[in-house]
């Protein structure tokens, strides 16, 4: 049929970095950016987790490319984001996935230790790789930023203030840059995974995740990082143009569920 609409609903031929991109969330959404034809940067903190993941979407025929990346130090971001740009010819779409979980008890002898990492790691790094892709993503006719917060920054789990704090801030931090760079042709938005089975739930029994889920999830089960990516990847269209801002839940209804 011939097509009746104006708006894109491809990512074919963008240039999307992601970090934290060796395993779970972000692993899931590389390797969906690279199966809709974008050319995508994966990154890491775990240098030797990054080869399999870019070996495995090259061998099915896309294009990727992979460096070691510590979001905890703004030098090495600059330098991998402008290497990622000038390698694949611009950049854009920012994914900013990776993530630590540090629970602790407010008391906790470890405590301001786990905040200090946690809130580098989750939110400043965050600014971080938005301040180094900006010149980047300003040259894109459609730059996405999009970051994952958490259910934890809409509500809150015992011992986990430093990961809440973190994850509330994110929300923040999107909105305020939504208003900031719209003018610039620039979407900010942010979702919030639930429970997901990734590496930062793989030490959770599969009883106690059974029996959260049963108490607490409508749809009654964990999800698949693949979820959690195809909703960045909505995000990210250029059909997506006119959404900024938002803080989108993908939980399995847990966040909208009273009894
Ligand atoms: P994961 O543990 O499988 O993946 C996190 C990745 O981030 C790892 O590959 C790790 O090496 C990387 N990473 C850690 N520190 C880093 C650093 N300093 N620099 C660069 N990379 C670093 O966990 P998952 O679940 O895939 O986490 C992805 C994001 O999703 C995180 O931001 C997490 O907070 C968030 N999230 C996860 C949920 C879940 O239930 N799994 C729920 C809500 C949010």
């Amino acid at each position: 049929m011939a097509k009746l609409t104006q708006l894109s609903r491809s990512v074919r031929g963008k240039v999307v970095l992601v970090t934290g991109a060796g395993s779970g969330i972000g692993c899931a959404t590389v390797k969906l950016f690279a199966n809709e034809g974008a050319h995508v940067a994966v990154t890491d903190l775990v240098a030797n987790s990054v080869e399999p993941v870019v070996n495995a979407i090259t061998g099915a025929g896309g294009d990727a490319r992979g460096w070691s990346l510590d979001v905890g130090n703004g030098d090495e971001v600059r330098r991998v984001i402008s290497a990622a740009a000038a390698h694949f010819g611009g950049l854009d779409v920012l994914v900013n996935n990776a993530g630590i979980s540090r629970p602790t008890p407010i008391d906790g002898d470890q405590y301001e230790d786990h905040w200090n990492e946690t809130l580098n790691v989750l939110l400043t790094a965050q600014m971080r790789t938005v301040r180094a892709a900006l010149p980047y993503l300003r040259e894109s006719k459609a730059g996405r930023i999009i970051n994952i917060a958490s259910t934890e920054g809409l509500g809150a789990t015992r011992f986990s203030s430093p990961y809440t704090t973190a994850k509330t801030g994110v929300i923040g931090l999107t909105r305020s840059l939504a208003v900031e760079l719209g003018d610039q042709g620039i979407t900010v938005n942010c979702v919030c995974p639930g429970p997901i089975n990734t590496g930062m739930t793989e030490s959770i029994p599969n009883s106690d995740k059974a029996k959260f889920a049963r108490r607490r999830v409508p749809l009654k089960r964990y999800a698949d990082p693949e979820e959690v990516a195809h909703g960045i990847l909505n995000l990210a269209l250029p059909a997506s143009s006119y959404i900024t801002g938002v803080a989108l839940p993908i939980d399995g209804g847990l966040t909208i569920k009273n009894t």
